[in-house]
């Protein structure tokens, strides 16, 4: 079976060709961050616009980098959701319509599933069960993963998600959107200098984050300090440490209670190499093993919509003629299928 997988929830187009036997055939993405850049954060209206200039070429070079022609293809993917509206309607209605035009299966694809099964495009690929902590800029949660669909949120971020946390107090640094990555290059030249940044909720029990208040603790530190960049740079490091300390915390927790020996992180801020290297060394010392994604399949891409629908339309689900987007759509709703 061979899928052509369509991702354009947020602010970036991406076209991929999975295939069963052969895996990954071709990937094709485009990046909006400049476009927003400009306005310290997506603009959804803007970014609707340019998934529709952006979506037919990247398809047709997904295909022909995939060398496939439409006769090839079994099925089409796309994200159905969650996400900005428009921007979901912009895939739904292309893949829907492609599907339809081309007489094949359409399937549509919840994103943070996607996220989820990421690490599956690697060769060293997770066995189920798992714990999956899945950190982007919308959402933050940690999931007991049972199989393909078995998913239990066993906590969630109650306000700001975890790349949203980093990208507003990058702003308050001055960094240009999106902040995250910048934020963590900051902080790699910051030294240890005393600030005592709180580990948010993880004083009590319960799997859940809140990433709120140490955006504000962020701010009031930075007002009280020097303006110069090693300053910056240290108050850098000690905000991403209480991040990537309060999640090791909560991961620890989470594999306690589920007794599980593999770890999963996914989403943009799982590119972090700080979260990594510490989840890294939880995992070592419990005698389990750490999975994420290659680094351009932690943020947005079309090759994990392609795997996740691949195996959504393998077991036969289908997406009927209707289009649509649903920009809410709790991960522990979706069929288990494996
Ligand atoms: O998964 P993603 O591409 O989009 C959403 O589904 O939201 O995640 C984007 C988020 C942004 O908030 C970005 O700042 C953050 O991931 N991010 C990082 C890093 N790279 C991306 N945050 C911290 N450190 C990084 N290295
Ligand atoms: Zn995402």
């Amino acid at each position: 079976m061979r899928v052509l997988g369509i991702e354009t929830s947020c602010d970036e187009t991406g076209i991929a060709v999975y295939d069963e036997e052969q895996g990954l055939l071709s990937h094709a993405l485009y990046s909006q961050v400049k476009l927003h850049a400009d306005y310290g954060g997506v603009v959804p209206e803007l970014a609707s616009r340019d998934h529709v200039r952006k979506i037919v070429p990247l398809i047709r070079e997904a295909l022909a980098k995939a060398d496939t022609r439409i006769e090839d293809l079994d099925g089409i993917a796309y994200t159905k959701g969650p996400g900005l509206i428009g921007a979901l309607l912009v895939g739904a209605c292309v893949g829907r319509s492609l599907a339809f035009a081309w007489n094949k299966p359409a399937v549509g694809v919840h994103h943070m599933e996607g996220h989820l099964l990421a690490p599956m495009l690697e060769e060293d690929a997770p066995e189920f069960p798992f714990v999956a902590l899945l950190v982007s800029g919308g959402h933050s949660m940690l999931v007991k993963v049972e199989g393909i669909g078995r998913y239990e949120v066993l906590g969630e971020s109650i306000d700001d998600a975890a790349g949203e946390a980093f990208d507003k107090t990058a702003k308050l640094m001055g960094l240009d959107y999106p902040g995250g990555p910048r934020l963590a290059k900051l902080a790699a030249k910051g030294e240890m200098a005393g600030y005592k940044f709180p580990r948010p909720m993880t004083d009590r029990p319960g799997l859940d984050f809140s990433f709120s208040g140490l955006k504000t603790y962020a701010a009031n530190t930075i007002a009280a300090e020097p303006d110069d960049e090693q300053t910056r740079a240290n108050i850098a490091r000690a905000f991403e440490e209480a991040v990537v300390d309060t999640m090791v915390i909560k991961c620890r927790r989470a594999l306690e209670q589920t007794g599980f020996k593999r770890l999963v992180i996914a989403g943009g801020v799982s590119a972090n190499t700080r979260l990594r290297s510490s989840l890294a060394e939880l995992m070592q010392s419990r005698g389990g093993k750490v999975f994420y994604p290659r680094g351009e399949f932690c943020t947005d891409n079309g090759a994990m919509i392609a795997y996740a629908g691949l195996q959504r339309l393998k077991a036969g689900e289908r997406e009927p003629l209707a289009v649509k987007g649903q920009p809410r759509w709790p991960l522990d709703t979706l069929e288990a299928i494996s």
